[in-house]
Formats: structure tokens, C-alpha cells, sequence
């Protein structure tokens, strides 16, 4: 393996006892660009190509307050696959709030968990008075990488086979972006979302496969909300509106504390893509922190994601003082997401609802060539008690009911772990799941490719990794044909 290392970052960040700042959660400054990678089992697959990127968190210098996890600045890490060969590369992302600290030299900000007071400098995005550190998600559209903050931001676009910064995406609204803008392959579009705590306070967009802004309007809600992620049929984008939000008198008074809205039903927005007026359907209240694919058929739309059973759980009790309700927030078995399955009938205006799977899943995938159109396989991560970490997976059929799984061994955690479709693929399963390790028992990383048809028999293939990286959020990949820019 040859490694090439970036000059330092400059950090003043210091060894502390907090829960996600250590372990699989700690923070990694280095940069660098690897290639030969070494195979630790089995042998790359020719018949992947294209790149896995994966963003992590990385606070770089001393908290000042409760350090939350989702704080953390963004980190592009890549591996990238061509003839059997791969090569890894990760970088910081260069956001304004990251080069500003840099400049400053510590922290000019506070975090999700503390109150606004505590920021040297203005925010952006929906909380406000927090940085935008581009830390959440990252997709692939136009050619480019595009890295997005959950609170909405700017929107960073860079190389996805470099790495390269090529900083703010020129459409990005006023109001900017959340996590999880969905990308069409289908037509290359680009949907978006955003939302605030100012009237209208939600908004859809979409940005052509050239990358210029084609669509942009106001879905209105009755105050300001939470949403998270969205989803897109052939002919709709689905917006949410769930009865979990901001206390609307403590936010009178900028202080922000989520709570579930007793009484109100969760309510979606079919916007149909072109822009026009929304179709609202209510369901059962819940909160979903991730969908996975919608399509139509017949007179209905349907939409799956993950129920949460108690999307405001009690406090950990055991937790280090001032941590509780941050740790049950991020436990998955606290939250109880759910496989569960939306059906809007457009004619009747109803809603009926299907549990698909008791378990407690999220942070799933599918095979994106299938994005907005009927599909068969999700494959989702399973997590550890207690944590906001990533222990197993689990495919199901969705036409079956059938399932099977692969769990980890003790103390090796996953990432996000997108479906990358083989060369040549013509099953919807055909292809592997890619992701990246955290293996606390060695303190390595390392990258597995499973067979998506077979996921219970494990990584066919393990790649080292030139350091131990971060936990985080999201992930994708992109194949060899979504980077060509249109
Ligand atoms: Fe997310």
C-alpha cells in the first residue's frame, strides 16, 4: 500500500471521557490518498466499479459545550473500484464554519445539545447559531459529490474521484438544503428539500442533470417542523409533515426541544415533481427518520420507511450526567424503528398502513436503480444496543416476507452500506453491499464487500484501510456510469 499524507489539520481537541468521541466514535484528523490496498480475505471483484463514499463526523477541536455527535465537521471518505484493483483517498470537507475554526483555531460554535447563546458566531440552517458542518449525507448528481448538514446548509460539492473541493453548489436557496436530497438516475434530476423556522417553513425543489435549479416552491405546514428525510415516485415527491417537533413556546424563547405533539397525526405532502399544489394524506403519528423507495401502482402510491414505535424516549438512565437524553435519542432500541409500508390511495384520499418487519431496522438501502419505481430487496442495518452504531444487516424480500442477516463480530461496527450493482447486473439483487468497518477490538478499518444475494455468508471480500476512520451518518455509491456528468 502507498500512502501519500495531507499537511496536519489544526486541532485543539483534548482526550476527554465523552461517549462519542471515543471507541468507534473517535475523530480522525488525518487525511490521505492510498493506493495498492491491501486484501486482507477473498479478492476484489472485477465486476464492481465505480466508488463508495462515506461521510463521518469529526470534531477537530474542543467542544464548547455537550459535544453531540451529529457535530461533528464533515469528512468525504472514498474508496474507489476499477479492474479489480482499489484505491482510497478521505478529506475533510472544506465547509465556510471548517476554515473559519481553522482560522480561529478552536471551536466558534456550540452543538445540537447546547443552547444558542453559546455560539461566537452566527449559525445557519433550521436550528440556526449551529455550523454547518456538511457532516450528514453525500450523494453523487451532475458528476459531482454533494455533501448536506441534517439542520439544512449549503451544500458542498466536490470531486467524487478526487476528492477534490469545488465548495458551494451554486442553486442552493437562501434557506439551503437538508440531508437527503434524492437523486432521479432515471432522469438525473436532483430533489430537494428544505426547512425553517420562519413561514413558509418547508420547501421542495429540483435541480436538472445540467445542475441548474429547475423547480422551487413552498409546501405548506402549520408552524415549523422536523423533517428528515423525503422520498420520490415516478410522478411525486413525498414530504412530511410528523407530529414530532420543536416546542413552539420554549421556541419563542430560541430554546429548542423536540417533543412529540399529542393529538396530531402524521400528515405527507405528495408534491407532484413538476411543482403544483401538494396531496395530503394523514396516517398514524409517528416519526420516521428515513424512508426508503416510494412507486405507484394502480391508484396508489407507496412508500416504505421506518416507524419509529417511540420517537421520544425516556432518558437513559444510566447514562453520564447531562448525557441522558442525548444517549437514548441515538439508541435504535430505544426509537424502535420498524419496516413498515405507506399506501396513499389517490383516489379515495385514504391511507392504509402495513407493518413489514418487528425488528428494529433503519438506515436502508436498495438498489437505486430501482429509485421511484416497484422494487423487491431492502437492505437494512441492524444497531447496538445502547448506541448509535451499526452492527449487522438484514435483507428483506419484500415480496416474500422472507429475510436473512449477517451480524458482526463483537466490537466491529459497520457504516452506511449502500447496494452497488455488478457490471453487466440483471437481477435487482445483483450486486454487493459496500461499507466500512470500525473494528474495535484491533483499532483498524477495513472495507467489506458482501454479496447481496448471500449477505449471511459474510464479507466476500476484506480491503485494509490505511487508518481506523470515524463513525457517521451516511453513504452511497456511485457507479461508474452516475459520475460521468450529463
Ligand atoms: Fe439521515
Amino acid at each position: 500500500m502507498q500512502i501519500e499524507r495531507l499537511p496536519p489539520v489544526r486541532t485543539s481537541l483534548k482526550p476527554s471521557n465523552h461517549p462519542y468521541l471515543n471507541g468507534a466514535w473517535t475523530p480522525l484528523h488525518e487525511e490521505v490518498t492510498a493506493t495498492d490496498l491491501v486484501v486482507l480475505s477473498g479478492t476484489i471483484p472485477t465486476d464492481i466499479d465505480g466508488v463508495y463514499l462515506r461521510n463521518t463526523e469529526n470534531q477537530v477541536h474542543e467542544p464548547l459545550g455537550r459535544f453531540h455527535p451529529f457535530d461533528g465537521d464533515g469528512m468525504i471518505h472514498q474508496i474507489e473500484f476499477k479492474d479489480g484493483k482499489a484505491s482510497y483517498r478521505n478529506r475533510f470537507v472544506r465547509t465556510r464554519g471548517f476554515e473559519a475554526e481553522q482560522e480561529a483555531g478552536g471551536s466558534l460554535w456550540g452543538g445540537l445539545a447546547d443552547p444558542v447563546q453559546l455560539a461566537k458566531r452566527p449559525g445557519s440552517g433550521a436550528h440556526g447559531f449551529l455550523k454547518d458542518s456538511s457532516s450528514t449525507d453525500v450523494v453523487v448528481h451532475a458528476g459531482k459529490a454533494l455533501s448536506t448538514f441534517y439542520q439544512c446548509g449549503e451544500g458542498y460539492r466536490l470531486d467524487p474521484l478526487t476528492l477534490e473541493q469545488e465548495g458551494v453548489a451554486g442553486w442552493v436557496p437562501i434557506d439551503g438544503i437538508s440531508a437527503h436530497p434524492k437523486v432521479d438516475e432515471a432522469t438525473g434530476e436532483l430533489l430537494f428539500f428544505n426547512y425553517s423556522k420562519h413561514a413558509p417553513y418547508l420547501h421542495f425543489g429540483v435541480v436538472g442533470p445540467d445542475n441548474r435549479l429547475k423547480h422551487y416552491q413552498a409546501v405548506e405546514t402549520p408552524g415549523p417542523r422536523l423533517p428528515h428525510d423525503m422520498a420520490f415516485s415516478a410522478n411525486y415527491a413525498i414530504l412530511n409533515d410528523l407530529p414530532v417537533f420543536w416546542d413552539a413556546e420554549l421556541l419563542k424563547r430560541n430554546i429548542h426541544v423536540v417533543r412529540k405533539h399529542e393529538g396530531l397525526k402524521s400528515r405527507f405532502a405528495l408534491v407532484p415533481r413538476a411543482g403544483g399544489e401538494p396531496i395530503w394524506f394523514e396516517a398514524e403519528p409517528t416519526y420516521v427518520l428515513h424512508w426508503l423507495n416510494a412507486y405507484e401502482e394502480g391508484d396508489e402510491v407507496i412508500l416504505d420507511g421506518y416507524f419509529q414505535e417511540d420517537p421520544v424516549p425516556e432518558p437513559h438512565k444510566d447514562a453520564l450526567p447531562g448525557f441522558e437524553h442525548m444517549m437514548a435519542f441515538l439508541d435504535q432500541a430505544c426509537l424502535k424503528p420498524r419496516l413498515h409500508r405507506w399506501r396513499f390511495n389517490l383516489k379515495t384520499g385514504t391511507t392504509t398502513e402495513q407493518r413489514l418487519d418487528d425488528r428494529t431496522l433503519e438506515f436502508g438501502t436498495f438498489n437505486a436503480k430501482y429509485a421511484g419505481r416497484k422494487y423487491r430487496y431492502v437492505y437494512s442495518t441492524t444497531a447496538e444496543p445502547g448506541w448509535f452504531l451499526f452492527n449487522g444487516f438484514v435483507k428483506s424480500d419484500l415480496e416474500t416476507g422472507a429475510s436473512t442477516s449477517f451480524t458482526l463480530p463483537k466490537g466491529v461496527f459497520a457504516s452506511e452500506s449502500p447496494f452497488a450493482p455488478k457490471v453487466g447486473a440483471v437481477d435487482e439483487d445483483d450486486g454487493y453491499l459496500v461499507s466500512f468497518l470500525m473494528d474495535e477490538n484491533t483499532g483498524t478499518s477495513e472495507c467489506v464487500l458482501l454479496d447481496a444475494k448471500r449477505i449471511e455468508d459474510g464479507p466476500v471480500c476484506r480491503i485494509a484501510l490505511p487508518h481506523k476512520i470515524c463513525s457517521g451518518t451516511h453513504a452511497v455509491w456511485a457507479g461508474r456510469d452516475v459520475l460521468l456528468p450529463a
